[in-house]
């Protein structure tokens, strides 16, 4: 496995290999994002995989210098999962002096996440496009667990013409529910108990739509039910269109269900998809 820190020596290695999947992340790597590795390595003659924690996508009084850090266990796990190369850029190489071209994205961008936390996604899309055009990958890996993330780089990829197949991949969770997140590292014992709420009360909306419930309101109040709770500080729950994101106001064949809460030090985010897989979702 090749580990490479810079755009240049990326692109040399990029000009000897096949057919490369590639997998973008923040490192502190988990099972989430082994999961994601693991389906490049067998889709793809090659894996790459990308660790930045980005800075153009934190908020000012979001966790950047607190985000874990641990490039030598990440490199080890992608060494034992396939990847053949790994990138692992200085904030200089990314953002070099004199930096000043950002990727606007759309309405979609403005919607959950995009309205928590002013200016995330333009700081996700204009990383992830460095990345694409330094890598040219034939196809990118993302998680479900970011769902809106996934939707707004399918979209840019596609306003941008980049021929890049960006490829959804299922939430991976522990045993308990909670999804698997770089976070969950802030949480404390009794944090994590209480960050089960989310998934809970996900599953709950999810047991009502296998029921046959299809009214947003109710699948909305169920979530907001179950996820209430002491030391579970709720920013949103939302039932909305998988494609737009946008609200539902009546019964629909495909939803989206998000919820964004803060547990004890961390600000958790989970979903789930009713009516469709993730691997179904294209740019839409
Ligand atoms: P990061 O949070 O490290 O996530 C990297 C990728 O792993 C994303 O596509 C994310 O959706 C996926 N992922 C995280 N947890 C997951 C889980 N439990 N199951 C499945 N997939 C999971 O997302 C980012 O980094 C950044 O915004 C990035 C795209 C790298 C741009 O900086």
């Amino acid at each position: 496995m090749k580990v490479v820190r810079t755009a240049t020596e990326v692109r040399a290695w990029r000009a000897r290999s096949g057919r490369v999947g590639f997998v973008p992340t923040m490192g502190a790597l988990h099972a989430g994002h082994a999961a994601l590795i693991e389906r490049a390595v067998a889709e793809c003659d090659v894996a790459a995989v990308s660790i930045f924690v980005n800075p153009t996508q934190f908020g000012p009084h979001d966790d950047f210098r607190s985000y874990p850090r641990n490039e030598f266990a990440d490199l080890a796990l992608c060494e034992r999962l396939g990847a053949a190369m790994v990138f692992v850029p200085s904030e200089d190489e990314m953002y070099p002096a004199g930096d000043a071209t950002r990727i606007q994205p759309g309405a979609l961008a403005l919607l959950l996440e995009g309205a928590a936390r002013p200016g995330h996604f333009v700081g996700v899309c204009t990383v992830v496009a460095k990345l694409f055009a330094i890598v040219r990958p034939e196809a990118a890996y993302f998680g479900q667990k970011d769902f809106q993330q996934l939707r707004v780089v399918q979209t840019m990829t596609r306003d941008l013409r980049f021929g890049i197949r960006v490829v959804g991949c299922p939430t991976v969770r522990e045993p308990e529910g909670l999804a698997m997140s770089s976070r969950n590292a802030y949480l404390e014992a009794e944090d994590r108990r209480n960050a089960l709420a989310l998934s809970r009360a996900l599953f709950a909306a999810g047991d009502l739509w296998s029921g046959g419930e299809r009214d947003p309101a109710v699948l909305r109040d169920r979530v907001k039910k179950v996820v209430s709770q002491p030391d579970v500080a709720l920013e949103y729950v939302s039932v909305a269109d998988p494609y737009t994101l946008e609200e539902l106001r009546g019964p629909a064949g495909q939803v989206v269900i998000s919820v964004a809460a803060r547990v004890g030090k961390a600000r958790l985010i989970d979903n789930v998809l009713l009516g469709l897989d993730v691997d179904g979702v294209g740019p839409g």
